[in-house]
């Protein structure tokens, strides 16, 4: 049996073994899921020892564990670091689920489950295209180190640490991770940009506990309205954030590269379809793909304070808080970014009220070339497993490890995402496509193959 043969003959076993993985509720931000992060770290540990890594460890953090494997038997053949994540998102709203969020169901070709696109079905991928080489050719054709992480949703902290601690064990020739998505069904894609991400939460206290607005409304500063003020101020009416120096180190896009951007098959109607709002908002002056993949953004994540349960009380609040981040692009100094930002916030905020602006995470953008021979490599076997040839594409979301694996070691980042746009991953009914997760083991399987033929 050749390989491709092999994986599709398992098609159950894959499957089987990817609910158990999606089973766990390996949130990273909540820490009553602490013994479910514990429990993941473990499984993939015995699933990266099963395809055939050895030296297999789980490395305990500051926050939650990492998986650590290797497999350095293949002489003069590439060294590929494999990066990816077992932690997910909050399933929360519970109740916007068709089928429960751990509870991994197929409905019309699709998977449906938390962590099935982002990243656990991902990282599954490779666990099981390693598995078939293994299989079929007895080893592996390449030097491999695999390092699967549990905070990625939280900004990846004490990743950077176990980072900097192993820069020689976790030397390689190129970087590769599947974490993101494709452009469209049908359509391989391969990424070569992703934005960096300045993660933030302000608080903001007005009188010194909660007040009855009857006795005191009128008189006092509600630190409700006046955050929502604030908010309403961090943009221009051409949607541009309105932060002095936001846009000083923008890099431009070069021409031919906004040329091939603009002419990929991207199609307008389905994303308006994902979207489902009645009508689009974006900075004036970019196209839409621009606006996803190339401009920098500012948005509200959450915001809460008062009273928000049942029924109605009366109250003037002490305090009012947000969520937000920016999304930033190549030039953008992330800790720039935080000092413009700070500074006209104090600005703009009166002197009724005091603030604290707290910064969770922080990452720069990442855009790199995709001349290395790798990428040919990739290119073809992504042909193999999906029967199309693959596009190059930008991605607006954030992977902080790319761009510090990026930067320190200067290796080509491969990056074969088997997600689709309207996989709903951070929501509710997340899921994966059945075809581009078997295509995926195939297209990955191959392309380890292929760098071992190099
Ligand atoms: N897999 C995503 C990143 C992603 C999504 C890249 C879509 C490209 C396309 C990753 O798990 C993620 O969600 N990252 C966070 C960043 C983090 C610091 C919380 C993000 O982009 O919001
Ligand atoms: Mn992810
Ligand atoms: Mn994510």
């Amino acid at each position: 049996m050749n390989l491709t043969e092999y994986i599709d003959s398992k098609r159950d076993e894959h499957l089987n073994e990817l609910y158990e993985f999606l089973k766990i509720p390996s949130v990273s931000a909540q820490s009553e899921h602490k013994p479910d992060i514990e429990r993941a770290a473990k499984w993939v540990a015995s699933r990266l020892t099963a395809a055939g890594l050895e030296n297999v460890e789980i490395v305990p953090t500051k926050m939650h564990p990492l998986v650590y494997g290797e497999s350095l038997h293949a002489p003069g053949k590439p060294t590929i670091l494999f990066y990816g994540h077992y932690d997910v998102q909050p399933a929360e709203p519970l109740n916007l689920w068709t089928s429960p969020a751990f509870e991994p169901t197929i409905r019309g070709g699709n998977l449906y489950g938390r962590g099935t696109a982002d990243d656990k079905g991902q990282v599954h991928i490779h666990i099981r295209a390693l598995d078939a080489i293994l299989k079929t050719a007895g080893k592996l054709p390449i030097n491999l180190k695999v390092m699967i992480e549990g905070e990625e949703e939280v900004g990846s902290v004490s990743l950077w640490e176990f980072v900097n601690a192993n820069k020689p064990r976790l030397k390689a020739d190129a970087l590769v991770v599947s974490d993101t998505g494709m452009l469209a069904a049908g359509v391989p894609s391969i990424t070569y940009g992703l934005r960096g991400l300045n993660y933030y939460q302000i608080e903001v206290t007005g009188p010194a506990q909660d007040l009855h607005s009857g006795i005191f409304g009128g008189a006092v500063p509600n630190p409700i309205t006046i955050l929502c003020e604030l908010f309403a101020k961090l943009h221009d009416k051409n949607m541009r954030v309105a932060v002095p120096g936001f846009y000083d180190d923008v890099a431009k896009l070069s021409k031919a590269e906004r040329k091939a951007l603009n002419s990929l098959p991207w199609k307008a109607a389905a994303f308006r379809k994902t979207v489902g709002a009645p009508g689009l908002s974006g900075e004036k002056g970019a196209s839409m793909v621009e606006q996803l993949w190339t401009r920098p953004t500012l948005e509200l994540n959450g915001i809460w304070g008062g009273y928000t349960g049942e029924g109605s009380k009366t109250v003037i609040p002490s305090k009012a808080y947000a969520k937000f981040s920016t999304r930033l692009v190549p030039n953008q100094n992330p800790e720039k970014i935080t000092k413009n930002l700070e500074r006209h916030i104090r600005k703009l905020l009166p002197r009724t009220v005091k603030f604290k602006l707290d910064l969770h995470s922080s990452g720069k953008a990442w855009v790199a070339p995709y001349t290395h021979p790798y990428f040919e490599v990739a290119h073809n076997a992504l042909e193999k497993g999906f029967g199309k040839r693959a596009v190059f594409i930008r991605e607006g979301g954030s992977i902080p490890f790319v761009t510090q694996m990026y930067d320190t070691f200067k290796v080509p980042c491969i990056l074969l995402g088997f997600g689709l746009p309207d996989e709903n991953a951070h929501a509710p009914d997340e899921h994966i496509s059945l075809e581009n997760y078997f295509g995926g083991i195939k297209a990955v399987a191959q392309f380890y193959q292929g760098l071992g033929n190099l």
